[in-house]
């Protein structure tokens, strides 16, 4: 069993062109749902003593590393399981002029040896991946300094039987999805306190809806786009009828 008990990344869901695709529609350097906007909006509800600490959980390109190295005056550590991810964020980390206060290395959050605890734990659209959330929970409360803060955004679900379209979107990408309520609870039994688990469903159907319009303005190819389109609706719909929802949380060790 791999970490994500899914299909292997790279060779399925972040292959180099599956990539490009994300990006043109997220934004550069990003792939989760409201690229630099979104994360932008969630770093900004934080405080940022200088020098904060902080480990990026699947970090992907980097986008969320580096906006709180160059906004926040952090110093992040980015770990990611694609390698066509790390070796990207990599390059690009260097190119930025970040290389000394980022820095990205492969791995899988759920072995990898921290060289040190952290003031803050940031993930955006990576815990899906991760079967074992009660391993996952524990590890990142492991590597938290006493109060330090947890905080992510996930893909969740809805708490109903799901349907065959729903079970064979979750069975295709290998993802391991819970209501907002459950993690919210894996949090507490994890030893977090100060847990909020907010359901941002909606949100996440206007981000989607905001992307589509600007899918056209993209430099991909027709065929691209219309591809894009297709699994940007689906997700829509998913979320709409409330088998899909989108999840934010915040914990404290
Ligand atoms: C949807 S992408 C999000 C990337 C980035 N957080 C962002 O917002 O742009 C999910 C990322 O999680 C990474 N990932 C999945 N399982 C992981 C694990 N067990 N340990 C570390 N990274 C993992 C994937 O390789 C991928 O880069």
């Amino acid at each position: 069993m791999t970490a994500t008990d899914g299909p292997p990344l790279d060779d399925h869901q972040y292959t180099v062109a599956g990539l490009k695709s994300y990006e043109a529609i997220y934004g550069r350097d990003f792939v989760s749902p409201g690229g630099r906007q979104t994360t932008k909006e969630i770093l900004a509800r934080l405080t940022w003593p200088e020098g904060h600490r902080v480990l990026d959980v699947g970090c992907g390109l980097g986008g969320a590393a580096f906006m709180m190295a160059s906004k926040h005056g952090a110093s992040v550590l980015g770990i990611d399981l694609s390698h066509n991810m790390v070796d990207e964020a990599t390059r690009r980390c260097g190119d930025y002029g970040l290389a000394d206060q980022v820095t990205m290395d492969h791995g899988d959050v759920l072995s990898y040896v921290f060289p040190h605890t952290f003031d803050l734990i940031h993930s955006r659209e990576v815990f899906l991946h991760i079967h074992d959330k009660a391993g996952l929970f524990s590890t990142l409360h492991g590597a938290l300094r006493d109060g330090g803060k947890l905080v992510f955004t996930d893909y969740c679900c809805g708490g109903e039987v799901p349907s065959e379209t729903f079970s064979a979107y979750v069975q295709e990408f290998g993802y391991d999805l819970r209501t907002v309520e459950e993690i919210g609870e894996l949090l507490s039994q994890a030893g977090f306190g100060q847990v909020q688990a907010v359901d941002q469903t909606q949100e996440f159907i206007d981000i989607h809806y905001r992307e589509l319009d600007a899918l056209a303005l993209t430099a991909l190819t027709p065929d691209e786009q219309a591809e894009l389109r297709v699994g940007w609706l689906a997700k829509i719909e998913r979320a709409e009828q409330g088998e899909q929802r989108w999840g934010w949380f915040e914990a404290l060790r």
